[in-house]
């Protein structure tokens, strides 16, 4: 069986989208305040929370991630909502294994605020993509992408409701794609 693990750093709802579809080893957060905990704890996910800040460096860091992933024997790591930049340590160890979900339609509004960067440029449309992850920010290999329309009434809070539902709706897809592969 295919062991999954999650990284997210904030709310967590598309960890909550993920955990009640397929089993998930363990969640981790780099916030230890992060809601996303209370929704594992809630779901009976095993999970583990450390900061940069606790480390001498970033390489310390991700060597203790490399540990985790190693412990659990993790297959694919699904980032969601991780709002680090995934170093040359971890990649080393678990490039090609390592995906992410992307509030906007790549190339498009890459970065951390994709939704409103899209908002802001006054877009008709807009999406959701689940990419590969390598050193660049939402760089890699896309893997599947959905558009989601900008309506004419929309507010900045139904446009990202918007996405977010096509979210929860793309990364499963992918997820039940690549499981099959393992
Ligand atoms: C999502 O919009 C995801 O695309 C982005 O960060 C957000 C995380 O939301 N990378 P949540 O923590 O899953 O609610």
């Amino acid at each position: 069986m295919t062991k999954l693990a999650v990284f997210a750093s904030g709310s967590g709802s598309n960890f909550q989208v993920i955990a009640e579809q397929f089993p998930v080893a363990f969640l981790f957060s780099d916030k230890p305040e992060a809601y996303v905990l209370e929704r594992a704890k809630n779901l009976g996910v095993t999970h583990y929370s450390f900061e940069l800040k606790d480390f001498a460096n970033k390489e310390t860091y991700e060597e203790a991630l490399v540990q985790l992933l190693d412990q659990h024997q993790i297959d694919l790591v699904i980032l969601a909502g991780y709002m680090k930049i995934i170093g040359p340590t971890l990649l080393a160890a678990y490039e090609g294994k390592i995906i992410n979900i992307h509030p906007a339609y790549l190339p498009e509004f890459p970065g951390a605020h994709g939704i409103e960067d899209a908002w802001k440029a006054g877009v008709k449309e807009s999406g959701v993509t689940v990419h590969w992850v390598d050193s660049g920010v939402d760089t890699g290999q896309i893997i599947k992408q959905v558009r989601v329309p900008r309506l004419p009434e929309d507010t900045l809070e139904t446009f990202e409701e918007r996405i977010h539902q096509a979210e929860y709706q793309l990364y499963p897809e992918v997820i039940a794609e690549l499981v099959k592969r393992f």
